[in-house]
Order: structure tokens, then C-alpha cells, then sequence
């Protein structure tokens, strides 16, 4: 069984398999490379000989236990029609939101336009790198989706005004985006992916009283709908107002934390397998500190399940060898 496989599933607590967020990225000089030659975002994620090589890239030079596709949880909204254009220093920008044309789209058509994600995954695969590790393949949660879908652009603190207004709307919107990934999530699993991570990176902007609507429900279903498929699902609720809560009714297989919770909390409250944690801010700063912040991570979670992870991607101006120094570290425990 695979390392993650058996912290997942046999919640087996004497290994700590490791892989990071973004760890097919920009941190790397090897991908900068590629980027400057591909300066449109969205052709690169469809082109599978680049995305499957760069995929592999951090696999290459450190023993981590995990390919992550290299994709974007905006190829949904992509491959529904919507206008999708990262821009430099800004992140994405999407068109304008159009039901009409949305609610036009059939499996077929959404399959046509990203089918490349799907087999840039079977290329990977394929790849003998893989022996005895896996292939995590990725969705934004439904919530996280609707907010780039109706804000057009990343929310960082803030939500459009006006964003819950028409409630006809978001709710039609959240259906077909449940519909969606579902088909996105089983394209990838017959490809080859064999877990999948749900990403809910602005669960934080809700309101408890908000979240059954808004992420339980329909989080729930999307699990529900990955175990149906004998995969192993890991939920990513960044920043949620109740972790606790959420894993309780959602029941992933693995809950993976950010940087902002108390792990010595956490383990008390749950006995299911826990990924991540460590701020990416500490890769910046020294080994020492790093060894630090490590160990601390590793010790707390000596006697659970835990999969070594960061509390979100690893940024940008990160340097490599501190992410070598890291793999071995976890590796050498
Ligand atoms: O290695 C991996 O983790 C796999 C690849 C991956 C990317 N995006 C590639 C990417 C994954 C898992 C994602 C998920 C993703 N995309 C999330 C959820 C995780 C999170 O970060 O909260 C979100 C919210 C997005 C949407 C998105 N994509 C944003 C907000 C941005 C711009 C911000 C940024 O970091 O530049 C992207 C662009 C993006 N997606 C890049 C990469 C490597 C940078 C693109 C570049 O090279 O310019």
C-alpha cells in the first residue's frame, strides 16, 4: 500500500509521508522556465505533455509521496463556457456569468474542452516515478467555485456587494457546478487519479449560519460521491469559522488544516487523519527555525494519522532547498 494510502486507510501512525501544496509551482526554477514560454495560463494547463512534465518536476528532485496534477480548480468554470484569463501580478479575472449559456452545456461539451487535464493524469500515471505513490487529482469545493464564478475575480477579503442577492441564481449556479464535478472528479479518477483533494479556500468568508447551506451540503454530496468510487477524499475547508463541525458532517477521509489551527486542539477533538498545517512563511525564514516549527508538527501528531503537509501553497519566493531540507527531515523522523 502506498504511504498515503496507509495513513488514510489503515491509519497507520508510524509514518509520516509528505507532500506539498503548489508544489509544482512557480518556487521552482524548472517551472519559471516553462511559464515564460507559455504566458497563457490556461493553454499551458491544456497542453498534457507540458502540464504532465511539470507535474513530475518536484517529484524529481525531492522524495515527496504524492504527484498533484498540475491544473487549476478554475478549469471548471473554464470548461462550462465562462471566460477564465489569469493576469500577471493579479490573479484570475473571469468573464461575465451567464446562466442562460451556462445551463446550455452538456457533459459532452465540458468534456471536449478540458479532456486534456484527463490525459495529462493517465500520462502521469504512467510514469515509473510513481511506484508506491499517488496520484492526487483536485476540484475546488462548490462554494469556493461560486465565489470566483460570481465575484470574477479573487475576493480576497471581500465578497462583491451584493453577492447573495439573487438567491435564484447562486442556487441554480451551485447545482450545475455539483453536476459538473462530479464528472470532472470521475473523468480524473478513470485516468488515473486515486485520491482526490476538495479545496474550499474561501470557506473562511462565511458565517457559521451560512455554512450548511453553502458548504456542508453540498461538500457532503461530493464525498459521498468519491467514496461511491472507492477513492479516498481529503477536504481542505481553509479558515472555516468550525473545523470540528465540518468534519463531523462531512466526514472526509482525511482533514487537511491550516496555518491558523491549533493542532494540539484538533487532535484532541478528532480521530481522523490530518494533513498539513505548517505555515509556507516558515520556508522563508531559517532551517533552524524551520527544523523548529517541524518537529513541532511531527511530535503533536506522534500518535495519529497525519500526513506532513503546509497550512496552504508554498509561496513563490521560496527557495527549493528549503523544501529539500524539509522532505528529509520529515523523511528522517
Ligand atoms: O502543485 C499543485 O498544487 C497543483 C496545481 C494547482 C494550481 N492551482 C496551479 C496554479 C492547484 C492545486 C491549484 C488550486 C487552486 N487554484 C486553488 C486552491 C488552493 C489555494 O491556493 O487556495 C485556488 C484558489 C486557485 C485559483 C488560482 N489559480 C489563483 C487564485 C491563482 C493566482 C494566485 C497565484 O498563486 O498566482 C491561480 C494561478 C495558479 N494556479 C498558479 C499555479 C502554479 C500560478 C500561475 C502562474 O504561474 O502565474
Amino acid at each position: 500500500m502506498t504511504p498515503l494510502n496507509e495513513v488514510i486507510i489503515n491509519k497507520n501512525t508510524k509514518i509520516n509521508p509528505i507532500w506539498i501544496m503548489r508544489q509544482a509551482g512557480r518556487y521552482l526554477p524548472e517551472f519559471r522556465e516553462i511559464r515564460k514560454q507559455n504566458p497563457d495560463f490556461i493553454n499551458l494547463c491544456l497542453n498534457e505533455d507540458l502540464t504532465s512534465e511539470i507535474t513530475l518536476q518536484p517529484l524529481k528532485r525531492f522524495d515527496l509521496d504524492a504527484a498533484i496534477i498540475f491544473s487549476d480548480i478554475l478549469m471548471l468554470p473554464y470548461g462550462l463556457g465562462q471566460k477564465v484569463v489569469f493576469k500577471k501580478n493579479f490573479g484570475p479575472k473571469l468573464g461575465e456569468l451567464n446562466l442562460n449559456e451556462i445551463a446550455k452545456i452538456d457533459e459532452i461539451d465540458f468534456i471536449e474542452k478540458i479532456h486534456r487535464v484527463y490525459k495529462a493524469i493517465k500520462k502521469v500515471n504512467l510514469d515509473p516515478i510513481l511506484k508506491n505513490k499517488n496520484t492526487i487529482g483536485f476540484v475546488g469545493a462548490p462554494w469556493t467555485l461560486l465565489v470566483y464564478m460570481i465575484n470574477q475575480q479573487s475576493p480576497k477579503k471581500n465578497l462583491k456587494v451584493n453577492f447573495f442577492k439573487d438567491e435564484y441564481l447562486i442556487n441554480r449556479i451551485l447545482l450545475i457546478i455539483e453536476k459538473f464535478l462530479k464528472v470532472h472528479i470521475k473523468n480524473q479518477i478513470d485516468n488515473g487519479a486515486n485520491i482526490i483533494q476538495i479545496f474550499d479556500s474561501w470557506a473562511g468568508l462565511l458565517e457559521k449560519k451560512d455554512l450548511p447551506n453553502y458548504i456542508y451540503t453540498p461538500t457532503l454530496n461530493l464525498v459521498n460521491y468519491v467514496k461511491s468510487l472507492n477513492v479516498p477524499v481529503i477536504c481542505f475547508p481553509r479558515e472555516i469559522k468550525d473545523y470540528k463541525e465540518f468534519y463531523e458532517i462531512v466526514k472526509p477521509d482525511a482533514i487537511s488544516i491550516d496555518y491558523n489551527v491549533d493542532p494540539k486542539l484538533i487532535i484532541k477533538e478528532t480521530k481522523i487523519p490530518i494533513q498539513g498545517g505548517l505555515d509556507p512563511k516558515i520556508l522563508l525564514s531559517g532551517k533552524e527555525n524551520l527544523r523548529k516549527e517541524s518537529l513541532k508538527y511531527l511530535n503533536i501528531f506522534k500518535n495519529h494519522p497525519y500526513i506532513f503537509n503546509l497550512g496552504h501553497g508554498v509561496l513563490p519566493e521560496t527557495d527549493p532547498m528549503m523544501v529539500d531540507y524539509l522532505v528529509k527531515l520529515v523523511k528522517d523522523y
